[in-house]
């Protein structure tokens, strides 16, 4: 087996200050590209019986590192008449991004034979709040608030849970640079 992990030439930060975090936004919806390090001689000089295509989602669109790729010129060699398996991990959005994939895939004459979709077992506004959070402080821990299986969004409606809502909302898009904890 061999695995192949795709990188930018310019890898994004960790934690992701807010800025990247919403920037991303556009670029990856646009599926516009960044400039990757070409895959290992292995890897290019290899026809592989099948390909499990780990990807990821962002907004709706793999992610720009699969969409790099995919856009790369390395893909079409590396995928074409070639048996694919897709595995994504998501909150539970992933059939658009799939959908997107499935084009490129066609194009290079790649054969979709699988999907695996693992998604998030939680609500989708808890997996959205807690994704922001991970993403831009790097901290899991004391989730509490989000994890209460009764938190739901009719709950916001009480002003007890919207203000605290509110606050870590804004501690989201402040704390990069505050470093702010929570
Ligand atoms: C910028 C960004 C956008 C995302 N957009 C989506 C989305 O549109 N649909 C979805 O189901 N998950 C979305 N996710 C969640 C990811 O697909 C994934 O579940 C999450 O980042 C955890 O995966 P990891 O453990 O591989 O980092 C997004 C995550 C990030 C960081």
């Amino acid at each position: 087996m061999t695995y192949y992990n795709i990188q930018l030439k310019e890898d994004f930060p960790f934690p992701w200050p807010s800025d990247v975090f919403f920037n991303t936004f556009p670029e990856s919806y646009l599926q516009i590209p960044s400039e990757i390090l070409p895959p290992p001689e292995e890897v290019l000089n290899t026809k592989f019986d099948l390909i499990l295509f780990g990807y990821q989602v962002w907004y709706l669109t793999p992610s720009i590192p699969i969409i790099s790729f995919l856009k790369s010129g390395f893909a079409a060699d590396i995928l074409k008449n070639t048996p694919v398996v897709t595995i994504s991990a998501t909150r539970n959005m992933w059939m658009l991004s799939q959908e997107k994939l499935k084009v490129y895939l066609k194009n290079f004459d790649a054969k979709l034979v699988g999907n695996i979709a693992l998604v998030d077992r939680r609500d989708n506004y808890t997996s959205v709040l807690t994704i922001l959070r991970w993403m831009t402080t790097g901290q899991k821990k004391n989730q509490e608030f989000f994890l209460q299986p009764e938190f739901r969004m009719k709950r916001l409606t009480e002003p007890e849970n919207t203000v605290r809502l509110l606050k870590i909302i804004l501690k989201i898009i402040i704390s990069p640079i505050c470093s702010l904890s929570w």
